[in-house]
């Protein structure tokens, strides 16, 4: 099985583009079923946010089944942005969200979408990607770190105002 790009990565054929707005309530039915929570405010948000402005430095690319163009069968999903010179860094791509559907796990999508997301943020000039990652998370950690990514420079402090 090849993807469109003619690489061997899943049984079935990939595609990998940005969302557009037919993929909005596939994204809030598979995040539903990742997350246990339904948020169709919070995503017709980011799709607003991310699919229609400043698309030159925001990224929502999703991967669907080529073989099914007129009906999104979701796989998976990627969030990315551009951002620059908050806590005194140079320009650099953050990675906000991923998610590949639980039952499509384990077949390279995931680092299909990220590799995806890298080259979007190459060809804007980028050379360095960020992301967080929940301590406990040891799925996104494994991911992320298979995939290239090491300890940044910075270090995340916070505060519960409620003690202070
Ligand atoms: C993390 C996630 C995106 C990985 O997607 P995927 O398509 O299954 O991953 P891939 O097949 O591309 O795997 C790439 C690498 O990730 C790591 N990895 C993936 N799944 C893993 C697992 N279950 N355990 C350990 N490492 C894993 C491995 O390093 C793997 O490379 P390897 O097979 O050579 O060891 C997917 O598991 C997921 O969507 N998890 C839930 C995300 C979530 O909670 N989203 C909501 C908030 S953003």
């Amino acid at each position: 099985m090849t993807d469109t790009s003619g690489d061997t990565i899943t049984e079935t054929p990939l595609r990998i583009r940005r969302a557009t707005i037919d993929h909005l309530r596939p994204v809030v039915e598979l995040d539903a079923r990742i997350t246990g929570q339904a948020k169709p405010e919070y995503w017709a948000d980011i799709f607003e946010r991310y699919g229609s402005r400043r698309v030159d430095q925001r990224f929502f690319l999703v991967a669907d089944a080529a073989d099914r163009p007129d009906e999104p069968a979701l796989m998976g999903l990627i969030v990315g942005e551009v951002r620059g010179w908050e806590f005194g860094s140079e320009p650099c791509g953050w990675i906000f969200a991923v998610s590949v559907d639980p039952d499509q796990r384990q077949k390279r999508i995931g680092e299909k979408l990220f590799r995806a997301m890298c080259d979007e943020f190459r060809n804007v000039g980028i050379n360095t990607v960020r992301t967080m990652v929940q301590r406990q998370s040891t799925l996104h950690m494994s991911f992320f770190r298979g995939e290239g990514m090491v300890a940044g420079p910075y270090i995340q402090l916070e505060m519960n105002l409620d003690d202070a």
